[in-house]
């Protein structure tokens, strides 16, 4: 599976959804997941996001995000197009240590 990760917080940029072919992804205030077993790989997602946010489970920066991903994504309605872009999620992007800053 296709993690989402900490650079999404708060930017939440939602191009990601727009590519999957199976709409895995499940959107929270500031963040959005992918449901691990949905994804099917297929790594679309990955150069679309321009914060960087989505790593295959391969990579090391995946370990602290999986069960975040797959927790949420229970609990979160499911989203397939984008909307409306955050205001400052500009002013986000590239920002480290927004882990505490993720919206339940
Ligand atoms: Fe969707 Fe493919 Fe990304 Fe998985 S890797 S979330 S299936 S676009
Ligand atoms: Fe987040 Fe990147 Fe998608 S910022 S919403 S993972 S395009």
């Amino acid at each position: 599976t296709y993690v989402v990760t900490e650079n999404c917080i708060k930017c939440k940029y939602q191009d990601c959804v727009e590519v999957c072919p199976v709409d895995c992804f499940y959107e929270g205030e500031n963040f959005l997941v992918i449901n691990p077993d949905e994804c099917i790989d297929c790594g679309v997602c990955e150069p679309e996001c321009p914060a960087e946010a989505i790593v295959p489970d391969s990579d090391d920066r995946a370990d602290e995000w999986l069960e975040v991903n797959r927790a949420f994504s229970e609990k979160w309605p499911n989203i397939t197009r984008k909307g409306d872009q955050l205001p400052d999620s500009d002013e986000w992007k590239d920002k480290p240590g927004k882990k505490e800053l993720l919206s339940d």
